[in-house]
């Protein structure tokens, strides 16, 4: 059991936001930055990843706007398209990008009573494969279409620059050697065994936060009731100083 602000029941004395995401890879911001805008929110605990800068014409804007609805025939190309208001599996974000963002920042919009968003360690599933195991397992992208969008080989565990990338999403990541057929089939019948193995965050009150270390953990969804009008915005972040 942990002792930081937002998992399930505890509370902290002095936040300590580096701290809490070094150590729990993630930082839960309670009513945070009421009356700014996500981007200029984002901009004061960190460095924002301006998409639209990076890549003109992306279909993932800077700001994305979450809502909750019923699934999309057509694009698939977001997990509201293809699992509606069921239980999102745990992910990281845009892991078929050859980089993926390092942290992602939802902040609520509107709330909906019981929803949650789960925070997994990546070291979970590291510990499953092994360190070894996990950067043996190759995968690529779904659909490589474009210059941020690897259309490359993607190791579920590699090395970067020093630090540590663990990507995983069951719908845009496709098997690219037999031991990534064998993760992807581990993972994707396991998932409800994880469930246990996260921590839950709610985002039920309008500007209530989370940060999320993408390279180290993946998060998950529960459920949204169906007469449930939920709305997250997200942002990615490049650094996060707290
Ligand atoms: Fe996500």
């Amino acid at each position: 059991m942990c002792s930081r602000v937002g998992c399930e029941g505890q509370t902290l004395k002095a936040p300590d936001y580096l701290r809490d995401l070094e150590k729990f890879g993630s930082v839960y911001l309670p009513k945070w930055c009421e009356g700014l805008s996500l981007q200029d929110a984002g901009a004061t605990i960190g460095k924002v990843l301006n998409v639209q800068e990076l890549w003109p014409g992306a279909a993932v804007p800077t700001v994305q706007r979450l809502e909750a609805r019923e699934p999309a025939a057509g694009s698939g190309r977001r997990y509201s398209d293809i699992y509606g208001r069921k239980r999102f599996p745990f992910h990281t974000d845009l892991a078929q990008w050859a980089i993926p963002p390092r942290y992602l920042l939802l902040r609520c919009v509107n709330g909906a009573v019981g929803v949650r968003t789960g925070v997994l360690d990546a070291a979970y599933f590291i510990n499953i494969f092994g360190r070894a195991g996990a950067k043996r397992a190759l995968f690529r992208s779904r659909n490589p279409i474009s210059s941020i969008s690897s259309g490359g080989i993607l190791p579920l565990l590699e090395d970067k620059g020093g630090r540590e990338i663990f990507r995983w999403d069951p719908e845009f990541l496709l098997p690219a050697n037999a031991s990534a057929a064998e993760v992807r089939d581990k993972i994707i019948k396991g998932e409800l065994s994880f469930i246990n193995q996260a921590e839950y965050f709610s985002l039920l009150q309008p500007n209530d936060a989370l940060v999320i270390d993408n390279w180290r953990y993946l998060h998950c969804r529960t459920e949204v009731p169906g007469d449930a009008e939920r709305v997250i915005e997200r942002i990615y972040l490049t650094e996060f100083h707290g």
